[in-house]
């Protein structure tokens, strides 16, 4: 043990964290705390690779094609420690998680392997990284929520902040792998929430992403997510509240009452439909069918007719017929989806699907029928943006412009990205405009007033 604390990095000593993110949003909030945890140790977060000590990879696979990716990078790791060999490469998240026997055996240039739930234990496995050996932990926690850890905010955009207010999923959804690799739902106490919160908008934040696989089922105590949002939401009427991502199942008219009553609760729901037919849903075990889809998306425009809605749909998924996919295409005809992500089933080992319902669609059929989806989506999103033509918006400004430095982005309630001259606004200012125009993915604006 005395070797190995000798090797122990002392405080300050600025040795250099870079740390490459795959996956979702909560990927996205991981790494924050995982920065947070590092620079306790005294390691100093970099944005150039070359300068690393240590290179984290924060990995997916909720898709094939997501941890194709991350093997390749993993190859293109070896170069790094040719050039230097005392570098430390660390396999963090989800992949991690499922692929812990794989990602230590035989050559692969991996001397960490750290599951969603065990980041408090980094230094312990980089040191013993640092002393020659293998640091891996993928013990899963019940409890877990890293409540009190202060993420670092490594994107500099200074206006927009992920929290995190649970983790882990209990759904079960039969093709998804997130609660494999994240476990048990849990969610976070919320005083560390709401003062996370406030502490951001003191800081010059204006909008706060509140995380979970399924916010709608956060319970602590007695506080649910309405009481949650409607608290957050309260800290300020400049700050904007989002969330993501809510089941269907579990989307009350509580949360829609909440969100009518104040402004500040942003006006876009990303409610994930996964196929419009209720033979597929029964198969996914979503819990829902589709004419329950359909009551809660007008639920939504009951109480909000200005609400974006947004979606995730898989196509092929096993034993889905022609008829079923016809029914998710006059689904989202029927709902008019403002934005999609839209993905091709792709089976992930261990799951419910992968052990009792082999993916029997062949590939060239998915690719069909995903770009049927996606063609009918194009058409939907432009709809969408052409109806706010001529609109009033009030946008949150969020950086220049990537074409012209004489014009500014911002985002409307709705989540659309609209774009406007410059003049005298800066990051952070509320604006309101009028669209002007618009193309398939942005909209333009002028300022009013
Ligand atoms: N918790 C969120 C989803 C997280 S995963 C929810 O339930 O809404 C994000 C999206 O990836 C899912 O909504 C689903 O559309 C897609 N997805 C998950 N597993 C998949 C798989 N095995 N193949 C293809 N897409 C998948
Ligand atoms: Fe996966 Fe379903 Fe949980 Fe979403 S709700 S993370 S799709 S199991
Ligand atoms: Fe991927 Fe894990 Fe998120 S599998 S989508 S990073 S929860």
């Amino acid at each position: 043990m005395d070797k190995i604390n000798t090797l122990r990095p002392i405080e300050g000593d600025g040795r250099k964290l870079f740390i490459e993110t795959y996956g979702c949003q909560m990927n996205v909030g991981d790494t924050e705390i995982v920065v947070s945890i590092m620079q306790q140790e005294g390691y100093i977060y970099t944005e150039k690779i070359e300068e690393a000590d240590i290179i984290l990879i924060n990995t997916c696979s909720i898709r094939d094609n997501a941890e194709q990716r991350i093997w390749g990078r993993l190859s293109e790791m070896r170069r790094f420690k040719r050039k230097k060999p005392t570098l430390l490469i660390g396999i963090i998240g989800c992949m991690a998680e499922r692929l812990k026997e794989q990602l230590t055996e035989g050559d692969l240039a991996v001397d960490i392997v750290a599951g969603p739930d065990a980041y408090r234990d980094l230094p312990r496995l980089v040191r013993i990284a640092e002393g020659g050996g293998k640091g891996v932990n993928t013990i899963l926690s019940l409890e877990e929520t890293y409540a009190e850890i202060a993420p670092v905010r490594i994107d500099k955009n200074g206006v927009s902040a992920y929290i995190a207010i649970m983790r882990g999923c209990n759904n079960f959804c039969s093709y998804c792998v997130v609660p494999y690799t994240r476990g048990r739902e849990r969610s976070r106490d919320a005083e560390t929430i709401i003062s996370e919160a406030r502490t951001l908008f003191e800081n010059g934040y204006r909008e706060v992403t509140l995380l979970g696989q399924n916010v709608n089922s956060y319970r602590t105590g007695d506080v649910d997510f309405p009481a949650l949002v409607k608290a957050v939401a309260e800290i300020s009427p400049l700050l904007r509240v989002r969330f993501s991502t809510s089941h269907p199942k579990d989307m009350s008219d509580e949360l829609l009452q909440v969100m009518a009553s104040m402004p500040n609760i942003c006006r876009a729901i990303h409610l994930p439909a996964q196929s419009g037919s209720s033979v597929m849903l029964e198969k996914m075990n979503r819990k829902y069918t589709r004419e329950w889809y359909l009551g809660r998306v007008a639920a939504i425009r009951h109480y909000m007719p200005d609400c974006a809605i947004t979606t995730d749909l898989i196509a092929g998924f096993t034993d889905e017929s022609e008829e079923d996919h016809k029914l998710t295409l006059s689904l989202m005809e029927e709902v008019g989806y403002d934005f999609a992500f839209m993905f091709k089933y792709s089976e992930r080992p261990g799951t419910f699907a992968q052990r009792n319902m082999p993916d029997n669609i062949p590939e060239d059929v998915k690719t069909a029928r995903l770009t049927e989806i996606i063609n009918l989506q194009n058409k939907l999103s432009e709809q969408s943006n052409k109806r706010d033509v001529g609109k009033e918006f009030e946008i949150l400004v969020e950086g220049t412009s990537k074409r012209r430095e004489d014009q500014i982005f911002g985002r409307t309630s709705q989540n659309k990205v609209v774009i406007i001259d410059r003049r005298d606004h800066k990051v952070g200012d509320y604006v309101k405009v009028r669209i002007t125009g618009c193309s398939s993915a942005t909209l333009f604006g002028e300022e009013i007033e």
